[in-house]
């Protein structure tokens, strides 16, 4: 097990092979895909198995054990309680990474996705050659909004919902597209 990071009380590692029945239960949650896909899980159990895991781990092949997702775990109790992601997009540039989270409901209000999306960006920027972290969240998604602007990030547009999200809760709001840049985290 390869571990990433570290915080006060989350430990973030690398996902491994055995890691799908993780992901297939943290989607099971209509809280948890209320602003992602409107409450069902995204992907069948199949597809997280022989598709979502494998692509997980050629990532941190890709870009060197760098960026990825990681699955998180609360130190006290080693239960798993979601995920965090610090990744380019598949062909950007290495230096503007996407940050994102996604909590068991039972890990939320402690602020868990704050402080694991802390170390990640802290991380990108002092440890990864990071110059940009951008994060994108539906105008109805408070929880989220809130996380980032802990972050330091600010909204810097506001965007369409996507094609493939209609249906969602508050989808006429549309969403906005956080940013922070190695600049602003210098004088944070
Ligand atoms: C978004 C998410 C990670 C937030 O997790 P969390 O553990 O509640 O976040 P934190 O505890 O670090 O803090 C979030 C902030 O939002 C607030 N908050 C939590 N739920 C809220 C709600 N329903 N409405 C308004 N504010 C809310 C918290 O009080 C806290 O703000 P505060 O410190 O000013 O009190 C979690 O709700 C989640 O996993 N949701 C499902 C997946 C998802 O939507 N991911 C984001 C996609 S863009």
């Amino acid at each position: 097990m390869t571990d990433y990071a570290e915080t006060d009380r989350l430990l973030l590692r690398q996902f491994t092979a055995h890691d799908a029945d993780l992901l297939i239960e943290l989607d099971s949650d209509p809280a948890v895909m209320r602003y992602l896909t409107g409450g069902e899980p995204d992907l069948t159990p199949d597809a997280v198995r022989d598709e979502v895991i494998p692509s997980l781990l050629n990532a941190y092949e890709r870009w060197d054990s760098r960026f990825g997702l990681f699955a998180a775990h609360e130190k006290e109790t080693g239960d798993f309680i979601g995920w965090f992601l610090l990744r380019p997009l598949r062909t950007g540039p290495l230096d503007e990474v996407e940050v994102g989270y996604r909590l068991r409901q039972d890990a939320w209000g402690k602020g868990y996705a704050t402080e694991g999306s802390r170390a990640l960006v802290d991380k990108g920027f002092a440890e990864l050659g990071v110059t940009m972290v951008w994060g994108e969240t539906m105008a109805s998604n408070v929880s989220s909004q809130k996380v980032m602007s802990k972050l330091g990030m600010s909204v810097v547009a506001q965007i369409p919902t996507p094609e493939d999200m209609q249906g969602v809760e508050g989808a006429e709001r549309g969403g906005y597209r956080f940013e922070i840049t190695k600049e602003q985290w210098d004088r944070r």
